[in-house]
């Protein structure tokens, strides 16, 4: 895997005080309210696992699994609900997890639906924005990091299923999906 990556954007130690940062934040914001964390599978699974132990205040947790990409690295603008959520909605605050923010698509897509659902609330936290890339109109109301218009691996970032064991976040070499 290591020689896959051209270079290593943020380390294992770089990642976790962004995490506890966002997780204090979150804690501090959703202290009053009925905290319902969601991550979209599998991108954001490595995230989530951190961000849930860094949020300090009762939390319930769900997973959806939708597919948007195949084994290509641009998206293709359809999303289809592989997994959908256990739980109602109703009354909950609803923070989506997301492992990166890119034509944003995807969220836009998932937000709108899961807003029919009549949650008490609904934001979007992805750990990584390429705001560069944006199609659709969303805009993160948490994000770790902005990152640069290159595709990324690691932290649960994969290309192609690959690399989302990493324990850091580095750039792909472009050698390895322009074959
Ligand atoms: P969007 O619908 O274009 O915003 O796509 C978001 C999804 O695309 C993310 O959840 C990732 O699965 C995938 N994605 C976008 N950019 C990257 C990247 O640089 N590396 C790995 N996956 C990415
Ligand atoms: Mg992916």
């Amino acid at each position: 895997m290591e020689q896959d990556i051209q270079e290593v954007l943020y380390s294992r130690e770089y990642l976790a005080g962004v995490v506890s940062e966002l997780g204090r934040r979150i804690s501090e914001d959703y202290k009053d309210k009925n905290l319902l964390m969601v991550s979209v599978l599998k991108g954001s699974v490595v995230f989530m696992a951190d961000l849930m132990r860094a949020v300090t205040i009762p939390c319930a947790i769900d997973f959806m699994s939708v597919s948007s990409y195949g084994s290509g690295t641009k998206t293709s603008g359809v999303v289809k609900i592989i997994k959908d959520l256990d739980v109602n909605l109703e009354g909950k605050d609803l923070l989506l997890v997301e492992d990166i923010l890119d034509s944003g698509m995807t969220l836009h897509y998932i937000r709108d639906m899961l807003r029919q659902r009549n949650p008490s609330s609904i934001k979007l936290c992805t750990l990584f924005d390429k705001p560069e890339r944006r199609q659709a109109d969303v805009t993160a109301d948490y994000f770790g990091a902005v990152v640069p218009d290159a595709f990324i691996v690691g932290y649960g970032l994969d290309y192609d299923e690959k690399y989302r064991n990493l324990p850091y976040v580095g750039i792909l070499k472009p050698s390895v999906y322009e074959k």
